[in-house]
């Protein structure tokens, strides 16, 4: 280990501890990294005594320019060196009141951190005093389960579990980044305590379940979260997605797995969290609109729509943002099935440009979006469905090129329409703005000011107006 401990950091707070004389560790992530081959930086240093008392040592010595941030009440302290986030600490011995996620703290030594930790993987420390310099410590086989791939908790999971349930969604977050599978005792123990996940805040799971979502294969933390009842607690809406109905004979596909399998292959065309969660809700609204039509069979009719309203308040609920996040969400939501219908042949020019016109720059995340939603599993069909979207890309691209509606503003304004007439803000401003808009998206007059000029005099007239001379 000594080898890999090359951040001039180690160094210092080795030479630091030793003028103390404590022991002092890099504990946790950082060494689980390491290990791992993943870049880490956020480096957390345990010492046996004052986690303070040390880093105040080591900010003197890195430097006038680097100070310490401490925490008294947690008994921490923190210095930000480059990009990297050091803390300190002194080693703990916890125990948690059964309300609550707040610890009470008492000094302990090595063994006592590394057992109130979350994972076994997660309890690995590495010595930092010169005469054990390097050294590594894993009393609970933290490298054995790395190299089974296993995600296990260093105690009774019921213990650790309870003690933090937010670390429920931590080992599903982890075995969804690393592919890790968890061990059978964890995931019995998280079935079990799911319902304390109602104690951690909204936004401590968001922030675990995003994680999941920017993994590469996301789906195999929902199917976790689902099997284990978490997801019930924490996204109900997308639990109404599972299910298979039959009646005459005519069943509907489990959109609970088709929307998994939609995100996975979003996941193979973009790392963006926000169009991920396009993928994950352009289908919410089945189950409310779910009708079963004897002649048709299974009908979701208008699920974009209601899916598209549905957004704001599951982004309420889990503390996403209420801001163009949201609103780049909704029109995915909204516009999802369009592209679909663009595909027949007969298809006029002016459904493109509306399509355009509504999608404007996010029309590629659209057709990324439409391509992952085809989840059949008869390959000649897959490709039928694909050769019909680059069809529908050829006519998009011809109808930008010839038309530029993509961001497009009418080039005639409501300022224009007001001059032109002599005429205040109002009602009648309205409605010849969105005559010329929609004369033009319908082809009807050409995208220029003459023609839309000429077109504006005739719709004044209708109104009454008259152009002022
Ligand atoms: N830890 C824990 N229980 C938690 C959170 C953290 O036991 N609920 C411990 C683990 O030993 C973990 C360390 O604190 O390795 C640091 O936690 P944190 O910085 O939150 O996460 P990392 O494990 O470093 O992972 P990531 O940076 O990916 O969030």
């Amino acid at each position: 280990m000594k080898t890999k401990l090359t951040h001039p950091v180690f160094a210092i707070v080795s030479a630091c501890a030793d003028e103390m004389n404590v022991k002092a560790f890099v504990i946790g992530g950082w060494v689980r990294d390491l290990l791992l081959g993943r870049p880490c930086k956020d480096i957390d240093i345990v010492a046996i005594g004052s986690g303070i008392e040390l880093a105040e040592r080591v900010a003197k010595k890195l430097g006038d320019k680097y100070h310490v941030n401490t925490f008294k009440n947690f008994g921490t302290a923190q210095i930000a060196y480059e990009d990297y986030d050091i803390e300190f600490v002194g080693a703990r011995k916890e125990s948690y009141r059964a309300e609550s996620r707040k610890p009470s703290v008492e000094n302990g030594t090595l063994e006592d951190d590394q057992n109130r930790r979350d994972f076994t993987i997660n309890a690995l420390a590495i010595s930092l005093n010169a005469a054990s310099y390097g050294e590594l410590l894993d009393p609970f086989n933290g490298v054995k389960d790395m190299e089974a791939k296993i995600i296990r908790t260093p105690l009774d999971p019921d213990i650790t579990y309870s003690d933090d349930p937010l670390r429920m969604m931590r080992a599903i977050r982890f075995a969804t980044q690393l592919n890790y599978t968890i061990d059978a005792a964890s995931i019995e123990s998280i079935s079990k305590n799911k319902e304390r996940i109602r104690i951690i805040s909204k936004e401590r799971i968001t922030a675990e379940l995003n994680k999941i979502i920017l993994a590469k294969q996301p789906s195999i933390g929902f199917k976790i979260l689902f099997d284990t009842g978490l997801l019930h607690f924490i996204f109900p809406e997308m639990v109404a997605l599972y299910g298979v109905e039959v009646r005459n004979g005519k069943s509907h596909k489990d959109n609970f797995y088709h929307t998994l399998e939609v995100l996975d292959n979003i996941c193979r065309t973009t790392d963006d969290l926000w169009l991920r969660w396009a993928a994950i809700l352009h289908d919410i609204a089945k189950p409310p609109t779910k009708r079963f039509e004897p002649d048709h069979g299974w009908t979701f009719h208008g699920h974009e729509d209601k899916g598209a309203r549905m957004v704001p308040k599951i982004f309420a609920e889990l503390k996403l943002p209420l801001n163009e996040k949201m609103k780049y969400v909704q029109k995915l939501v909204l516009l999802h099935l369009r592209p679909i219908v663009l595909a027949k042949s007969e298809v006029s020019d002016s459904a493109v440009r509306r399509l355009l016109f509504e999608a404007g720059d996010d029309i590629d995340d659209l057709m990324k979006l439409c391509e992952a939603d085809i989840t059949s599993k008869n390959e000649y069909k897959v490709q039928k469905y694909l050769k019909n979207f680059e069809l529908v890309r050829q006519k998009l691209k011809d109808i930008e090129e010839k038309d530029r509606v993509r961001n497009w503003q009418p080039p005639i304004s409501g300022e224009d329409i007001m001059k032109a007439f002599g005429i205040p803000a109002g009602r009648e401003v309205g409605i010849l703005k969105n005559a010329i808009r929609e004369a033009i998206l319908d082809g009807i007059i050409q995208n220029d000011f003459e023609e839309a000029f000429r077109f504006l005099v005739k719709e004044g007239e209708k109104l009454g107006l008259k152009i002022k001379e």
